[in-house]
């Protein structure tokens, strides 16, 4: 557990920036952790407590295609080789402020932001640590990044709990603590021999896809199918020409996105693919499981609980197939990764 100082704190405080757009930008501190001797699993909200003092101030992240790729580019599909760490990015906590609050569906909200810090390093599949209240919950929670334009930063939510609940009431010029930008991006697994990119969105999980979508190389095709219990779930904007599937059929095919997927692929239309997802567990696992049985490479952004957010607490662990150690930390060296190299449960 990490204990402030006060010279802790007198570092911090020197280190604060004001920005142009009026944010507070707090330059972290290098700081490692590692992956090996995780096992932490699920802890509660008192027991991160230390975790979370420390993340405020510690965070490195990786630039695109050092995290799992090869000297080549490849990302390196089956191979066994996990994230290597070649060069870094100093991620920041900045205090910003609340552009609008928007309903982009029935349950699903979008927040905008001021944050230039975040916003022009962002890079799609990426996340944020959002300090919802000064109080409680204590915890961070993150979220990916929906859009980042340079200057401002939207996230998309649905009400779960405390953290969601308390974002939904916030109201524009009011701030917000926020650390980013988080984990590797999915364009690190762009390149390869493959014909198609398919993304598969499932739930809430669709927030990357937008980013994603608008900064994939113009001359890779791809196609995007998006799931969600029922139509007040399914967000479509910024996808381009979405294929939906809702599990009671209120919008799109009736079933689960994956199914809808097995039978649009059958034929062979797109080629050889490669999946790029975000959703639930039990979603992702049933696409990896589908890719695997038609030989496809297929890359998932994890969603574990998370403490500290930047590889201090080992809270965010997943267990690896194979590799340099029993467990990989989804904050730091994920959240993306090659769905053949971890477990899915
Ligand atoms: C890398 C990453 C990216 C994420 N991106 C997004 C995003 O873009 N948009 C978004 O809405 N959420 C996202 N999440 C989840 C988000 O951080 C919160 O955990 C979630 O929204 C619930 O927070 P809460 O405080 O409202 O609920 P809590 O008060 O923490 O939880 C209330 C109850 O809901 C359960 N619960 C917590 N999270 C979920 C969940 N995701 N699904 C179902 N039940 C849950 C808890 O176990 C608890 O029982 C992401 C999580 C990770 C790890
Ligand atoms: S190590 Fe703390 S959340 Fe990942």
């Amino acid at each position: 557990m990490a204990v402030r100082t006060p010279a802790h704190e007198e570092r911090q405080r020197r280190c604060r920036v004001p920005s142009a757009a009026g944010s507070i930008s707090r330059h972290s501190v290098c700081g490692r952790g590692t992956a090996e001797g995780g096992g932490g699993g699920r802890r509660s909200e008192a027991d991160r407590r230390g975790a979370e003092g420390a993340g405020t101030r510690t965070a490195t992240t990786r630039r695109r295609g050092e995290s799992g790729a090869d000297e080549r580019g490849e990302a390196g599909v089956g191979t066994g080789r996990f994230c290597r760490r070649t060069a870094e990015r100093t991620m920041t906590q900045n205090i910003v402020p609340i552009i609008s609050l928007r309903r982009l569906t029935a349950e699903v909200h979008e927040l905008t932001m001021a944050a230039p810090h975040i916003a022009r390093d962002a890079r799609p599949g990426q996340f944020v640590n959002i300090r919802v209240d000064d109080h409680y919950p204590l915890l961070r929670r993150p979220f990916s990044i929906f859009a980042a334009d340079g200057e401002r930063l939207s996230v998309v939510f649905t009400v779960i709990g405390t953290g969601t609940r308390a974002l939904a009431a916030k109201r524009p010029g009011e701030t917000l603590d926020v650390v980013g930008p988080c984990g590797n991006d999915f364009l690190a697994f762009e390149p390869g021999e493959y014909d198609t990119a398919v993304f598969v969105a499932g739930g809430i999980g669709v927030a990357p896809f937008p980013f994603l979508t608008r900064s994939f190389p113009a001359n890779r095709p791809f196609v995007t199918y998006v799931g969600g219990r029922n139509s007040g779930l399914i967000v479509t904007e910024g996808l381009h020409e979405p294929h939906i599937a809702t599990d009671d059929g209120s919008l799109g095919f009736h079933g689960t996105v994956v199914d809808l997927i097995r039978n649009e692929t059958a034929d062979g239309r797109f080629g050889k693919v490669r999946y790029f997802t975000c959703g639930p567990t039990r979603m992702m696992k049933a696409l990896a499981d589908h890719a695997r049985s038609e030989g496809s490479a297929c890359y998932a952004s994890l969603e574990t609980d998370m403490a500290c957010g930047v590889g201090l607490c080992q809270g965010c662990n997943v267990e690896r197939k194979d590799g340099p150690s029993k467990y990989a930390l989804v904050c730091k060296e994920g959240t993306i990764f090659d769905t053949e190299q971890v477990v899915l449960r």
